[in-house]
């Protein structure tokens, strides 16, 4: 009956693991964003180092993790792994509810796991200053820490409505020494062009990316990085599942579903692919990946190549996209507001390895306060979408009489995000799910791009 499952330093993880080893259906490349022919390393280096180049392409299954890595990981890792008693009887499940919880690192999530990684990486290859963009400003809070541990200058575009909703992040990145902006900005011509078109645009990653990206590209001793949706930043973030699978061996249980949300999918990624791995290999292991109804990636939009940004700088990536051109709702949510997915996601989902599910922010908010007031810990309003599926998988127990394992990762905490609860709490928020011509209209824009293939080769 234990609360809190605990590995000593000396378990951490030594390897990330890759998925794209086992696989049931090869990764399709990414394309050139003008020849559309496969892009090659040399396509890539302007914007990034040639080892994370390297990592990106790599297919083994094991990649060592480099020992300063581990050193700066060791600040908050290995993660605990908890029981959520007191959830699990406010919903009066006999379902047991199990949760890696990532926001004991110093800006608060998971995304340090990967921002640590790409820093040393950047650092090693004698790059002096990074550019990103940011959603809710956890990613980067986490790249502006990273930064710091490691000597590097860091400039961050933040989307607009995130930048005026949640000041404390940015706040946060200039304590450790990161510039941090509103995007679009008057600083880049991507950012220009967007707000010649409209002026009061909310912004969204899609645009930051844009702008972040030029900057890079535009300069020698800068590169650019990405908190998710590339195979080395989701490798990255395997640490915290192949923690889990230690503890949950602690823990005497097995989890028969395994649950996260999704925004790009590190978060997701990170707890589940070392499931993910075991469900090829035959165990039966459900997989859920959660997103807001507002932007349904993995739910309604279409398999197609698609820009990672907004003005198609990037490589075309083989994912489920909304198009590169949706700006979505304004939810609280910020970081699960990305017109994509993972491509690695994304065809684990086409090969019916992964279940994806939608919901609104109104239940993921009653979720997160019914989590607050039992377990304690206030959640992040992305791991709120998480808590929804662990809700809905819970009830579901309840219903059939059967005691089911669920984890999810517990993927920040909402500290920073008290503005979205206030405005919660005094019913100030409503429910907004994307309507069927929106959806056809933004997608409209990836009509004339190749098509990936869909269907799993056998
Ligand atoms: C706490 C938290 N969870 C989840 C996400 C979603 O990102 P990803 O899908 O890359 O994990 C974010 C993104 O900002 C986040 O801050």
């Amino acid at each position: 009956m234990g609360t809190k499952f605990v590995l000593r330093e000396d378990e951490i993880p030594r390897q990330w693991y890759n998925i794209q080893a086992d696989m049931p259906t090869p990764l399709q490349p990414p394309l050139h964003p003008a020849t559309k022919a496969p892009v090659g390393p040399d396509d890539l280096a302007p914007i990034f180092p040639m080892n994370l180049i390297e990592q990106e392409m790599c297919t083994d299954r094991w990649i060592d993790i480099p020992e300063s890595v581990l050193e700066k990981l060791l600040l908050w890792r290995p993660a605990p792994l908890y029981r959520a008693h007191a959830f699990e009887r406010a919903l009066g499940t006999p379902a047991k509810i199990y949760y890696k919880h990532e926001g004991t690192s110093p800006p608060g999530s998971h995304k340090p796991n990967t921002a640590i990684a790409q820093a040393y990486y950047n650092r090693e290859a004698g790059i002096r200053r990074l550019t990103t963009e940011t959603g809710a400003g956890q990613w980067g809070s986490a790249l502006a820490f990273a930064c710091s541990q490691f000597g590097l200058e860091c400039k961050v575009y933040m989307v607009r409505i995130s930048f005026e909703q949640k000041p404390f992040r940015k706040m946060m990145m200039a304590v450790w020494g990161a510039e941090c902006i509103p995007s679009p900005s008057d600083q880049t011509a991507a950012g220009r062009k967007i707000l010649a078109e409209s002026p009061d645009t909310p912004g969204s990653l899609g645009i930051a990316i844009s702008e972040a990206v030029e900057e890079a590209v535009g300069r020698d001793d800068t590169c650019y990085s990405l908190g998710s949706v590339l195979n080395h930043v989701l490798l990255h973030q395997t640490v915290i599942g192949l923690e889990a699978q230690k503890q949950m061996k602690l823990a005497g249980d097995e989890p028969d579903v395994v649950i996260g949300c999704v925004g790009g999918g590190s978060n997701f990624a990170g707890l589940a692919f070392p499931y993910v791995r075991d469900r090829i290999h035959g165990r039966e292991v459900r997989i859920v990946a959660t997103e807001p109804k507002a932007c349904p990636t993995l739910t309604r939009a279409k398999f197609s190549y698609d820009y990672g940004d907004t003005v198609g700088m990037t490589p075309l990536m083989p994912m489920h996209s909304l198009g590169h051109g949706f700006v979505p709702e304004p939810i609280h949510a910020g970081g699960l507001r990305y017109h994509g997915v993972a491509p690695l996601i994304s065809q684990l989902v086409n090969d019916q390895l992964i279940e994806p599910r939608a919901y609104h922010q109104l239940e993921c908010y009653e979720a997160s306060v019914l989590w607050a007031r039992s377990e304690g810990f206030i959640p992040a309003p992305e791991t709120a979408h998480a808590i929804a599926g662990v809700v809905e998988e819970a009830k579901r127990a309840k219903e059939e009489g059967r005691e089911r394992v669920i984890l999810f990762n517990w993927s920040g905490h909402g500290l920073m995000d008290l503005v979205g609860y206030d405005k919660y709490l005094s019913g100030q928020l409503s429910d907004f799910e994307l309507p069927d011509a929106d959806l056809e209209r933004f997608a409209a824009s990836m009509t004339n791009f190749p098509k990936p293939q869909e269907r799993r080769r056998s």
